[in-house]
C-alpha cells in the first residue's frame, strides 16, 4: 500500500519540512504523526520562508490533504495561531484535520517544563520549554486532556479541576507560584479554542485508511528525530515522544502493511540543539563556520545549533531503527567552502572499535571518533540540478555516505529553496 515515512536519522532540523515539501508533490495527503510545537520545519517557497510548527508541511498544496494524526500533542493556541499567520499569507489551511484523540498541550504543561528545566541546573534537558515533556507524561499517566474533550464543556471543566487541584497545591507549596484558575481555564478554552477548533476534527484514522485502500499516497512527516527518540534516543536527552518510523503507524492509527517507503533524511553533517553527548561535535573555527554557513540557528526558537562531522555510526544505526529504504541529503553546498570533510566511520571505547552504535549509554559517553578525511570540492553547489554538475568530489563524497549507509541517496538538496535538489534515479 502506499505509505511514504520522513523521517529524522540525526538530531532534529535535518530538512524534513523542505523533504516533505519535495515529496509531497505526488501524495494527496500528509500527516504528522508525534511531536508538537517543538518542531520547527521550514520551507522556501519562491523565494518566501515558512515555519511550520504543527501544521503539516503538505499543506503548501492545494491537492493535499493535512492531517494531524493523534500521536501529536496540540497547543490549540499555537495552532490557531499558526493557521492564522499561514492563511494571511495565502496558504490555504481548510482542508486541515485534526484527530479527536491527540492531546492538549496546557499552560500548566508549559509552566511544568520551564520549572523542571531550572530545577535541573547545571544538569538541564534544555528542553524547547513548550509543555511538550509534561503533556506526554500526563498521557502516559492517563489524566490528560484530548482534542475531543473540548467538545464537551462539563466534563472538560471537571478534569481540568480535578488535574489542576494537585498541581496547583505543588506550584504554590513549592515555588510560590499562585497557580492556574482551573473555570478561568475551561472559559477560555470554551469560547476561545473550541469554536474554532471544532470544525477541524475528523475522522483521521477513517480517512486515512479510505485513502490508502484507494491506492493514494500517504506521506508520513516525522518531528524531531531517531536519537531524539524517547526510547531509541540519546536518553535522558531526548524528547518524550517517538519519532522513529515504526510510531507513524501508532500515531496515525494505521498498520505496519501500509508502508512501502521510508526517507530517512540526513544533513550531509550533524548538528544538536540543546544538551546531550555529540561524539564528532567540533568545538573550533570549523564548528563556527558550519553555523554560519549553515545558519544553524533554531527555526522556531532561534537557540544556536551544535555542528560537528557526520557520523555515518549513527546513520547505520538510523538506517537500522527505521528501516529506511532510502536517504535525503541535505545541505551539501555548506560544505563547499572547505578543503577537507571528515566522516566518522567508527567509534573508539577503551581502545576496542565499534562500527556500530555500543549499546551500552556509558561507552557511547566515552566513544572517541575514527574519521577518514574525504577532499572538499571548494565550488558552490546552489545553482546545480543534475548530478552530472556536481563537481567529482562532491560525487565521492555522495557515494562514501551511500557505502557507509548501505542505502542509495535519492535526493541531495544544495540549497534551502524548494527547487534546490538533485533527484538521483533509482
Ligand atoms: P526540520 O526540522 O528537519 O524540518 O529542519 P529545519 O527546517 O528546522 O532546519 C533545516 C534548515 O535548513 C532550514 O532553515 C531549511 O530552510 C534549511 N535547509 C534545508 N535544506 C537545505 C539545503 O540543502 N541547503 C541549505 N543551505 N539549507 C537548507
Ligand atoms: P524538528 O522537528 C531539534 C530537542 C530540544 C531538547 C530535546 C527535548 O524541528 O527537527 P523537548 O522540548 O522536545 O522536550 O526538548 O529535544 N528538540 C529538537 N531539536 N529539532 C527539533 O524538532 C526538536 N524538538 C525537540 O532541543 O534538546
Ligand atoms: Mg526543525
Amino acid at each position: 500500500m502506499p505509505g511514504s515515512i520522513v523521517v529524522g536519522t540525526q538530531w532534529g532540523d535535518e530538512g524534513k519540512g523542505r523533504i516533505v515539501d519535495v515529496v509531497a508533490k505526488e501524495c494527496l495527503h500528509v500527516v504528522r504523526y508525534q511531536g508538537g510545537h517543538n518542531a520547527g520545519h521550514r520551507i522556501v517557497v519562491d523565494g518566501e520562508a515558512f515555519a511550520l510548527q504543527l501544521v503539516p508541511s503538505g499543506v503548501m498544496y492545494d491537492h493535499v490533504t493535512p492531517i494531524i494524526g493523534n500521536g501529536v500533542v496540540v497547543n490549540p493556541w499555537v495552532l490557531l495561531e499558526e493557521i492564522d499567520i499561514l492563511t494571511r499569507r495565502g496558504v490555504d489551511c481548510s482542508r486541515l484535520m485534526l484527530s479527536p484523540a491527540a492531546h492538549l498541550v496546557l499552560p500548566y504543561h508549559q509552566i511544568a517544563d520551564e520549572l523542571a528545566e531550572a530545577q535541573r541546573g547545571d544538569a538541564k534537558l534544555d528542553t524547547t520549554k513548550r509543555g511538550i515533556g509534561p503533556a506526554y507524561a500526563d498521557k502516559a499517566a492517563r489524566v490528560g486532556l484530548r482534542v475531543e474533550d473540548l467538545l464537551e464543556p462539563m466534563t472538560l471543566r471537571a478534569r481540568l479541576i480535578s488535574v489542576l487541584d494537585d498541581r496547583n497545591q505543588y506550584l504554590r507549596m513549592v515555588h510560590d507560584h499562585p497557580g492556574i484558575d482551573p473555570d478561568e481555564l475551561a472559559d477560555k478554552l470554551v469560547t476561545e479554542v473550541a469554536p474554532r477548533i471544532a470544525p477541524l476534527i475528523g475522522d483521521t484514522v477513517g480517512w486515512l485508511h479510505e485513502a490508502l485502500h484507494a491506492g493514494e499516497r500517504v506521506l508520513f512527516e516525522g518531528a524531531q528525530a531517531t536519537f531524539l527518540d524517547l526510547d531509541h534516543g540519546t536518553y535522558p536527552f531526548v524528547t518524550s515522544s517517538n519519532p522513529v518510523a515504526g510510531f507513524a503507524l501508532v500515531g496515525s492509527g494505521i498498520g505496519p502493511g501500509a508502508i512501502d517507503q521510508v526517507i530517512g533524511i540526513a544533513k550531509a553533517y550533524t548538528t544538536r540543539v540543546g544538551s546531550g553527548p555529540f561524539v564528532t561535535e567540533l568545538v573550533d573555527d570549523i564548528g563556527d563556520h558550519l553555523v554560519e554557513r549553515g545558519a544553524e540557528f533554531g527555526t522556531n526558537t532561534g537557540r544556536r545549533r551544535r555542528c560537528g562531522w557526520f557520523d555515518a555510526v549513527m546513520g547505520r544505526q538510523a538506517v537500522r531503527l527505521n528501516a529506511c529504504t532510502e536517504i535525503a541529503l541535505t545541505k551539501l553546498d555548506v560544505l563547499d567552502q572547505l578543503d577537507t570533510i571528515k566522516v566518522c566511520v567508527a567509534y573508539e571505547v577503551d581502545g576496542r572499535r565499534y562500527d556500530h552504535l555500543p549499546h551500552l549509554r556509558s561507552l557511547h559517553d566515552r566513544a572517541e571518533p575514527v574519521y577518514a578525511t574525504l577532499p572538499g570540492w571548494k565550488t558552490p553547489l546552489d545553482d546545480v540540478t543534475e548530478r552530472w554538475q556536481l563537481p567529482r568530489a562532491a560525487v565521492d563524497y555522495i557515494v562514501f555516505l551511500e557505502r557507509q549507509l548501505g542505502l542509495p541517496i535519492r535526493y541531495v538538496c544544495v540549497g534551502p529553496g524548494r527547487e534546490q535538489y538533485i533527484r538521483f534515479a533509482a
